[in-house]
């Protein structure tokens, strides 16, 4: 998704922009821009391409001022280019802007303007925009009135950022909707603005997170925020915990090297605070779940997109399984189209890691609509779905920077791990020496993270002898089915290798046909309840001379006659069995894409935050 960053200050604004810029690459992009106030007037720098063609132009002709914004843009209308690359001027050259989100009746409005004389520079639908606020700034609207008047024209979802000449004192910002987050960051006689907390956290950790269908006027002493009618509101000023040096890469390659390695920490985090390991109990106080809700929930729709709704399909057993609530899985994107049924004693939970993915949102607001509860499972602080809940567990785990989710997959599994044992303590079906049980297990699951995370040399030398294939089948079932489709997932967006996770009980329902020599067959197949299903679908596959490679409980004495490789596992628990199981595929994959050579922190047509359907 595109990034925004925001200046007004005592310094000079262009490395604050490029710099912020920088730390927002990783959402994906494929052109740039900033614009920066320089004695009276707007100087914009714009190209397509990656924030090293930004700089070499602001090289080759510097801009300096003390207001500025910049834009990464990852096209939706109109091809990567200088005209179509972000900020955008108007007729008149007095205002600039950057934007997110997707003008969704820019036809109908470009018409209008074209009526009114108005000439056209590029094919976005963004350049809309800039041309409304000209149109009410020429009706002698202030800056901010101006853009209140352009943005209620607008249909979508959008984050918007726009300075002028002639109001050189401020910056004004505003959010419709949920196309990434707008969010001001308060420091001393100075003030940052950016779609993402990375950009500025170096800067400040005292942050105005911006709701949908408001505006902010930022000045060098300060910020006001309205709604977009007009009404001023009282704003909270909230300190994020997240360290700018936990959005570093340290001597990783990669960041997603980083955070598969972080998993032993992230892990403890998203348990920090929530166990009482004394009296075996778990403590989620921003769940607001309270006795009489829990036992009325009677349905609880997990929507999610993604490695997220594959952690919901884990969520699903655990839940089930440990609480007794009936749980339906839906991908964000569909379960809004598909009418639902809802009612106040359903529960909608949202699974997120940038916490602003539009389907899982629209999910989430359908399901408010129709009357449900609300909770989220998110990693974005301040972000969208943990605003709009009614309750929600922060998956605690700082930071994820690469495109590909691993840390922040591991720790809602974790997360729904205890949300289903709270439930089933409120529920009361559960008694206190299975609670205990189940409460002691997560202690050990920090170090068996780790145990895997050792066996990273075997896991390379599998990723070299599968580096060249072009296809792969994963296989899983019960609560690991889920790990095969994750694993796919990652195998995929990163190597760019087609992969399939697949229900192993499918398999002879049509898929078991793919399988020969050239198609590894990643199988699922730790000490759990499917054991032995799954031993005999290695020999299936075998049978058919397929090339197995089996994630298996160390220990294993039956697979490793009978498998091509062993990616071995501790042994865990069962309903944690999902943590551990997918570190080595998070590692596999990533050492194969790291062997291909490709751009793994930002892979090509990928972003880290969906935030447009
Ligand atoms: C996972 O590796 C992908 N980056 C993608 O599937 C992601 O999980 C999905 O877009 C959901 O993102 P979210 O967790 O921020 O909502």
């Amino acid at each position: 998704m595109c990034g925004i960053v925001g200046y007004i200050g005592q310094k000079d604004a262009t490395p604050i922009v490029l710099n912020g810029l920088k730390r927002l690459e990783y959402r994906g992009y494929d052109s740039a821009g900033l614009a920066i106030l320089e004695n009276g007037q707007i100087e914009v720098r714009r190209d397509a391409g990656k924030l090293e063609r930004l700089a070499s132009l602001v090289q080759e002709s510097p801009l300096h001022g003390q207001v500025g914004i910049g834009h990464t843009r990852w096209a939706t209308h109109g091809e990567p280019n200088a005209h179509n690359a972000h900020p955008h001027l108007g007729m008149t050259g007095d205002v600039v802007l950057v934007h997110n989100g997707i003008v969704e009746n820019y036809l109908d409005l470009k018409e209008e303007l074209k009526e009114e004389g108005v000439v056209f520079n590029s094919e976005t639908d963004t350049e809309v925009i800039i041309h409304l606020v000209e149109r009410y700034l020429g009706a002698g609207r202030t800056l901010e009135e101006a853009v209140r008047a352009a943005l209620l024209h607008l249909r979508g979802a959008h984050g918007i950022v726009v300075l002028s000449k002639d109001e050189p004192d401020k910056i004004v910002a505003a959010r419709m909707g949920n196309a990434g987050g707008v969010v001001i960051g308060v420091g001393d006689g100075e003030m940052y603005i950016a779609s993402d907390l990375p950009a500025i956290l170096e800067h400040t950790r005292d942050m105005v997170f911006l709701e949908s269908r408001q505006m902010a006027v930022v000045t060098r002493s300060g910020v006001k925020v309205s709604t977009l009618e007009g009404q001023e509101l009282l704003h909270e000023v909230q300190t994020v915990s997240w360290d700018p040096v936990s959005a570093e890469k340290g001597e990783y390659r990669h960041f997603m090297h980083k955070e598969i390695h972080e998993q032993v920490r992230s892990l403890t985090d998203t348990i920090a605070g929530r166990v009482d390991f004394d009296h075996g109990r778990i403590n989620l106080p921003k769940l607001n779940l309270t006795p009489e809700l829990a036992e009325r929930i009677e349905r609880i729709y997990i929507v999610a997109c993604g490695t997220a709704a594959y952690a919901g399909m884990v969520g699903k057993v655990l839940i089930e399984r440990i609480a007794r609530v009936p749980v339906e899985v839906d991908i964000g994107s569909e379960f809004r189209y598909r009418d639902p049924i809802v009612d106040e004693n359903t529960v909608a939970l949202a699974i997120s890691q940038s916490g602003e993915t539009a389907d899982t949102l629209a999910a989430l607001e359908e399901a408010r609509q129709k009357g449900a509860t609300l909770w989220s499972i998110v990693n974005a602080i301040g972000s969208q779905a943990m605003r709009v809940a009614d309750g929600f567990i922060s998956m605690q785990v700082g930071p994820e920077i690469g495109v590909a989710s691993t840390k922040a997959y591991t720790a809602p599994l974790v997360d729904l791990y205890m949300l289903a044992v709270h439930l089933a303590e409120l529920r009361g079906v559960i008694n206190e020496w299975e609670r205990k049980g189940l409460v002691a297990d997560l202690r050990l699951v920090p170090d068996l993270a780790g145990r895997c995370l050792d066996r990273e040399a075997e896991i390379e030398k599998v990723a070299q002898a599968l580096v060249e294939v072009r296809s792969a089948l994963y296989l899983g079932r019960g609560v690991n089915m889920p790990t095969a489709y994750e694993g796919a997932l990652k195998l995929k967006e990163i190597s760019y290798i087609h992969a399939e996770g697949y229900p192993a009980g499918e398999m002879k329902h049509g898929p078991i046909a793919l399988i020969d020599a050239d198609m590894p067959v990643v199988v699922v197949a730790p000490r759990d309840p499917w054991y032995e299903k799954m031993f005999s679908q290695i020999e299936q596959a075998k049978a058919r001379g397929g090339r197995v490679i089996a994630v298996a409980t160390e220990g294993d004495e039956r697979i490793p006659p009978i498998a091509d490789h062993v990616l071995w596992v501790p042994e865990t628990p069962w309903m944690l069995s999902p943590v551990t199981t997918v570190i080595p595929l998070q590692i596999l994959a990533y050492h194969i894409a790291a062997l291909r050579g490709l751009d793994i922190d930002q892979p090509r047509n990928l972003a880290k935050s969906v935030t447009v359907e």
